[in-house]
């Protein structure tokens, strides 16, 4: 006997755009919250902390001002942020031992205000306990407003490989408030532009030549620019999630992660001195390359992209890319099978198909990665004989 099963769990949240999320008068969290009074608990990124040192403050006062929407159940927590947060479990612990404590049930919430990686670990824990409390993102960076926050991803790093352990938890409500931008420290402010770069270059040919366009403004920290690119970047996210046909990534395509491979690769490599973004602006301009010898693009608009991309201030090399194993190989090869296994299936990689246009590829030959390497390496001025010298290393 058989008896088939089939479930439908249907999932909604808003993404809402405001500035000053916490200043007072500003109802945008209240309005997300559901319980009277809702039960909530604050994690903040400790960078942005640091930056910011009086926003604890400010969200007591929030708070305070708005008891009877929301009880807050404890203080308000910082935990490290950036990749450190994702490098070990403790956070499960801290989120845990704390609900435990105040004794959170699952429809408590956990307001995470920070970075994308903060975003995705405390997510990860939030969605463990009781097997999920609800979470309510409040993104803090460009990469994090105009991408990771918005979807529908949690996930921490472990054994070597990104994201290893992770579960897809859509939140509850995310919060992009641009005026939290001001105060990201330089590389954060321009490494986020990489996702938007890919997303464009994916899926909307016009946004890329918007970002052409903004490129010098962007480099110029102008907030009104930025916060149009973040917005355009968040959306065509979420349209992919909601009508892509595949939220929770059950194939093994995966068009969002155009130019990852190697960016995952590149960024467990350098022991992540590079960052996220910084590590995809190079795995954009690598696989972009080899869309040009694929012929789908062509080499005049590989370098106006690359050139949009520098003059928003991205580095399109890491000495790592060249670094090679024992056999001459190239390190960064490693990240395609680690690519295909986190999917499963065939390896499927999303190349540009013309600008702003995609189809999947199932092989990506290595002596095509070669070249693109090199290319990559004169335009950075460096010579393929540092390829050679750290091949005999
Ligand atoms: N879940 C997903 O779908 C998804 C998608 C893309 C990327 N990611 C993940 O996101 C992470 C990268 O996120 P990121 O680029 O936001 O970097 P990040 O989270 O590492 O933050 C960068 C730095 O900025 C600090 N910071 C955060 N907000 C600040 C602010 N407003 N002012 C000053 N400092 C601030 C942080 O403390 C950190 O030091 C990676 O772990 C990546 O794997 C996840
Ligand atoms: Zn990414």
């Amino acid at each position: 006997m058989t008896s088939h099963q089939e479930l439908r769990v249907p999932f909604s949240y808003d993404v809402i755009f405001t500035r000053h999320v916490f200043a007072s008068g500003n109802d945008t969290l209240a309005g997300v919250v559901e319980g009277s009074p809702a039960r909530v608990v604050f994690f903040l990124d400790g960078g942005l902390v640091e930056a910011r040192p009086t926003l604890p403050a400010e969200i007591r006062a929030w708070c305070d001002a708005n008891v009877s929407t929301v009880d807050l159940a404890a203080p308000v927590q910082v935990v490290p942020g950036g990749e450190e947060v994702k490098n070990d479990l403790r956070i499960l612990d801290k989120l845990g031992s704390l609900a435990v404590e105040i004794g959170l049930c699952r429809h408590s919430h956990v307001v995470i205000v920070g970075g994308g990686a903060v975003l995705d670990a405390v997510g990860f824990a939030a969605s463990l306990i009781h097997r999920g409390i609800r979470q309510i993102r409040v993104p803090t960076t460009v990469l994090a407003q105009g991408d990771s926050g918005v979807g529908v991803k949690n996930g921490v790093n472990r054994f070597g490989q990104k994201n290893f352990f992770g579960v897809f938890a859509p939140p509850r409500a995310v919060i992009n408030d641009a005026e939290m931008l001001t105060t990201l420290a330089s590389r954060d402010w321009t490494s986020g532009i990489a996702e938007a770069f890919k997303v464009a270059l994916i899926k909307d040919r016009e946004f890329l030549e918007l970002l052409s366009e903004s490129a010098v403004r962007l480099a110029a920290r102008d907030l009104d620019a930025m916060e149009q690119v973040v917005n355009r970047a968040a959306l065509l996210h979420l349209d992919h999630i909601a009508k892509g046909g595949d939220a929770f990534e059950t194939g093994s395509g995966r068009p969002l992660d155009f130019g990852h491979w190697s960016a995952h690769r590149l960024e467990t490599m350098t022991d992540y001195a590079l960052s996220h973004g910084e590590a995809v602006a190079i795995g954009i301009a690598l696989d972009l390359f080899a869309a040009v010898e694929m012929g789908r693009v062509t080499s005049e608009d590989w370098v106006c992209v690359l050139d949009a991309m520098e003059r928003c201030g991205l580095e399109l090399w890491h000495d790592a890319l060249a670094r090679r194993d024992r056999n001459g190989r190239l390190e960064v090869l490693a990240g395609l099978p680690q690519f295909r296994e986190h999917l499963g299936g065939e390896l499927t990689l999303a190349m540009p198909n013309g600008l702003g246009r995609t189809s999947d590829i199932h092989e990506l030959p290595e002596e095509l990665v070669e070249r693109a390497v090199e290319a990559l390496a004169r335009r950075a001025g460096r010579s393929s004989g540092e390829a050679h010298i750290s091949r005999i290393a």
